[in-house]
C-alpha cells in the first residue's frame, strides 16, 4: 500500500517493469507514447503499437519490449493477428474541452478502431477514452457500442476515477471492454496518492533550467483566478492529488498551467519528471522529443500504473474458462 514517497516511487519502478516472458499478443492502436501498452507489457502482454506521430513512436521503442509502428491509421490498415486489441482513439471530438464535433469530427478514431476489431476478430479488445464520450455524446456511445457487440463481444463500460487506482491525480477516464466470458473490473484502492507523496523532494527543489512563470504571467493568473471566483489556486496541492493533467495544461502557457509555488513566492513549471510521476510513469521511462512534445506525450498517455491494474484483469478474463477464452 503505497503511503509515502519512498514507497509510491518504488511501487512504480517495481510494478512497472518488463518481465522477460510475455504470454499473450496485443496491438496498440492509437498507440502515442505506449502509455496503454507499458501497462500491458508489465502485466505479460507483448504489444505493438500503431502511432503516426514519429515522437511518440521513438518513445515507445525506446522503453518498451517491441515494435511502434509510425502510420495513420484509417479503417482500411491492415493488422497481424493477435490475441487483444488495445487503443484510445483521439480523444478531442469527445472532450469537455473541445469543440464538441463528436463523430463528425475528422479526428474520430472509432471507425477505424471498430474496423481493426472486424477484422482481426481478438479475443477481447479494450479502449480508453474521456469520460464526456458516453456523458455528451451519448447516442454516438451507443452506436459504437451496438457495433461492437455486432462483432460478437459482451460489451461492458466503466468510468473511472484514477485516484482510486495509485494514480496521484483527479483524472476520470472512460474505459469500454469487448469480451467473450467473464470480464470484472480491477477494484479500487482504499487510499489515495497525494500529489506530495508522489513527487517528494522534487517538488521544493529548483531544478536546473527551472521555467519560472514571469511576471506578467503572474498577474494573469491572478486576473483569472479572481474573475473565475476560484476558491483554490491551481498551484499544485502537495497534500491532496494534483489536477487532472492535459497536453493543455502540461505543454501550453494557459492559465491553468501546472505549476508549483515555491517558499519564496515565486512560480514554476512542472518539469517532465514530474508530470511523468503525477501520470504513473515510472522513473526510468524516457520520453522522446523536445519539451513540448514529451508534455504532450505525457498529457495525452493512460497512465501505466492504471494499465497495469486492466491488464492483470484482461489476463484473468482469458484465462477465465473456455470462452473466456
Ligand atoms: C490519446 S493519445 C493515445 C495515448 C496512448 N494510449 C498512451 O497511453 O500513451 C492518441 C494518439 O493517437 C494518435 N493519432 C491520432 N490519430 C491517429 C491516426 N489516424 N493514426 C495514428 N495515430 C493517430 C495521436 O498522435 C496520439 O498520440
Amino acid at each position: 500500500m503505497p503511503r509515502t514517497y519512498n514507497d509510491y516511487i518504488d511501487y512504480l519502478n517495481e510494478t512497472i517493469c518488463i518481465p522477460a516472458v510475455q504470454r499473450y499478443e496485443a496491438i496498440d492502436l492509437f498507440a502515442g507514447c505506449g502509455g496503454l501498452s507499458l501497462g500491458f507489457e508489465a502485466a505479460g502482454i507483448k504489444t505493438m503499437g500503431y502511432e503516426m506521430v514519429g515522437d511518440c513512436c521513438d518513445s515507445y521503442k525506446k522503453n518498451l519490449k517491441s515494435e511502434c509502428n509510425q502510420k495513420v491509421i484509417d479503417e482500411n490498415t491492415e493488422f497481424p493477428a493477435a490475441d487483444i486489441i488495445i487503443g484510445g482513439p483521439p480523444c478531442q471530438p469527445f472532450s469537455r474541452r473541445g469543440k464538441q464535433k463528436g463523430k463528425n469530427d475528422t479526428r474520430n478514431g472509432f471507425p477505424a478502431f471498430i474496423e481493426a476489431v472486424r477484422r482481426v476478430q481478438p479475443r477481447l479488445w479494450l479502449c480508453e477514452n474521456v469520460k464526456g464520450l458516453p456523458e455528451q455524446n451519448i447516442e454516438y456511445f451507443q452506436a459504437v457500442v451496438e457495433q461492437l457487440k455486432g462483432l460478437g463481444y459482451k460489451v461492458e463500460h466503466r468510468i473511472f476515477q484514477l485516484v482510486q487506482y495509485d494514480v496521484p491525480q483527479n483524472r476520470e477516464r472512460l474505459v469500454i471492454v469487448g469480451h467473450r466470458g467473464r470480464f470484472v473490473f480491477p477494484q479500487p484502492n482504499d487510499y489515495i496518492v497525494t500529489a506530495g507523496e508522489a513527487l517528494g523532494s522534487m517538488a521544493s527543489e529548483i531544478p536546473e533550467n527551472a521555467a519560472f512563470l514571469t511576471p506578467s504571467m503572474d498577474a494573469y493568473i491572478a486576473k483569472y483566478e479572481a474573475a473565475s471566483k476560484c476558491r483554490n489556486p491551481r498551484d499544485l496541492h502537495l497534500d491532496r492529488p494534483a489536477r487532472t493533467l492535459t497536453c493543455r495544461n502540461l505543454a501550453g502557457s494557459t492559465s491553468d498551467m501546472h505549476r508549483i509555488k515555491l517558499p519564496d513566492g515565486r512560480r514554476r513549471r512542472i518539469t517532465v519528471r514530474e508530470a511523468a510521476r503525477l501520470q504513473g510513469f515510472p522513473d526510468w521511462f524516457e520520453f522522446v522529443g523536445t519539451e513540448e512534445s514529451q508534455y504532450t506525450q505525457i498529457g495525452n498517455a493512460v497512465p501505466p500504473i492504471f494499465a497495469y491494474k486492466l491488464a492483470k484483469a484482461v489476463i484473468d478474463c482469458l484465462q477465465g474458462g473456455k470462452d473466456g477464452i
